[in-house]
């Protein structure tokens, strides 16, 4: 088939519009580094990251080269029962990478797998413990967790729900954190909404604490279009679960690796989950892969307590896949050796300050950022929500710019190797696009 074929009958895109797709298909055909060349032959700056998830850039040597080597040697190898030393190595490593404060590492494919996977190991700890009846998942209001039946019943999109039926039993939603009319404009975190958090205690005391298993949310929103965390709003969630007994899981699968310009949220924050779930750059997006991190307590529950035999009644036919963990162990050594998150630093202010000189163009009502992550709110069209930002994409694009829209939000995180000329090109095609948009 040529590469220039674009007649997808047969293929069932996710997350698209497949009947708009084919009047202008967008095709990408390779990549290195910073940018994508379409089939056309177009080079195309990469301003996500994938779905934020080649923090390396694309095509990293490193990468390559190990997947190249894995695949020569192990092509699969079952998890169930069996062990390959790639898996174990990989655990390890991500002891080390997490200062020691994560003690188990569970191997999925993707972060929806991970998602899935730590809330199951929540309500299982418990169970264990003697609690089996905290059973109860919160999540929050715009949240998202991927898009298994778990993800979905905690996460807070509405699109994603209210096709699916009833969904899981026992949830229930904190309030989202986007206070616009209180922090729109704020480089970084918002003053204002930590008392949003306090909304725990209230479902605390309608369920009572003797009910609920845990509480998910992302540090930093993403999908739903970048909702920084506004100052000690996660400090009082922490907080509370503790005095509860409750669980915190932090979804990382796009602030973990380097995109706050620290290994993960956590430490931006400080303040330590008792699970932790990621994907995406932990391959750099190379082979699908996710892993769940676990505190000590946690797993130690299940070695004590569980009956003879399995501990934990799951796991994935990809778990801890071979290539994928070649692929993590050289994301690894990347991180740890090239600078790539030092360099997200030095970007950072340069990057702040070239979003925010986007305020008083046409349409912009809100510039939010953090890290190397940033969005460009816009008002939306009368009577048309999300079409604004979908023909900011689609120009975007014929320019050379890969962007991505969630609602009238534009999302921004490029891979953290960017520099300079990279936020130039990005948001001064930006600036010419909302002057044009209509
Ligand atoms: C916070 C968060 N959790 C989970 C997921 C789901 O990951 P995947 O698409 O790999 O299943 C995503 C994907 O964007 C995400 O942003």
């Amino acid at each position: 088939m040529p590469s220039s074929h674009h007649d997808q009958s047969a293929y069932w895109m996710p997350f698209t519009g497949n009947r708009d797709f084919h009047a202008s298909p967008r095709m990408l055909e390779s990549a290195e580094g910073m940018y994508y060349r379409t089939t056309q032959g177009q080079k195309v700056l990469d301003g996500t990251a994938g779905l934020w998830c080649t923090p390396l850039g694309h095509r990293n040597a490193r990468v390559v080269r190990a997947v190249q080597q894995a695949v020569e040697k192990l092509d699969y190898a079952p998890s169930f029962q069996l062990g390959h030393p790639q898996a174990f190595a990989l655990a390890e490593r991500l002891q080390a990478f997490t200062g020691g404060r994560f003690s188990r590492f569970f191997f999925t494919g993707s972060g929806s797998e991970s998602v899935d996977t730590a809330l199951k190991i929540a309500l299982n700890y418990h169970r264990l413990r003697g609690e089996g009846s905290r059973t109860r998942l919160i999540g929050r209001e715009r949240g998202y967790h991927g898009v298994g039946f778990g993800g979905i019943s905690v996460g807070g999109i509405v699109g994603n729900r209210k096709p699916f039926g009833p969904l899981l039993p026992g949830v229930d939603h904190l309030p989202h954190t986007h206070l616009p009319e209180r922090n729109a404009f704020t480089r970084g975190e918002p003053a204002h909404g930590a008392y949003l958090a306090d909304d725990l205690e209230r479902l605390v005391a309608l369920h009572d604490a003797s009910n609920i298993a845990a509480v998910i949310v992302e540090p930093v929103a993403g999908s739903t279009g970048v909702l920084v965390p506004p100052k000690g709003y996660l400090q009082r969630l922490r907080e509370i679960c503790t005095r509860h007994g409750i669980l915190l899981v932090f979804d990382e699968v796009i602030t973990g690796f380097g995109r706050l310009g620290t290994r993960f949220a956590f430490d931006h924050f400080g303040v330590e989950p008792d699970i932790v779930t990621t994907a995406k750059g932990l391959t750099n997006g190379t082979i699908p892969m996710g892993a769940v991190f676990v505190k000590d307590e946690i797993y130690q529950t299940f070695l004590e307590r569980s009956a003879p035999g399995i501990e934990l009644a799951h796991g994935y036919t990809y778990s801890g896949h071979p290539i994928a963990c070649a692929a993590a162990l050289a994301t690894l050594d990347a991180f740890e050796n090239d600078g790539v998150i030092e360099n997200a630093v030095e970007q950072q202010n340069y990057w702040e300050n070239a979003l925010h000189a986007l305020q008083g163009l046409p349409h912009v009502v809100d510039l939010r950022n953090l890290g190397i992550v940033a969005a460009i709110e816009l008002e939306s069209a009368p009577g048309k929500p999300g079409a604004r930002a979908m023909a900011a994409f689609r120009s975007a694009f014929e320019r050379g710019l890969l962007i991505r829209v969630t609602g009238d939000v534009i999302a921004l995180s490029p891979p953290l190797t960017l520099q300079r000329t990279h936020i130039d090109e990005l948001f001064g095609g930006l600036a010419a696009i909302l002057r044009e948009l209509r």
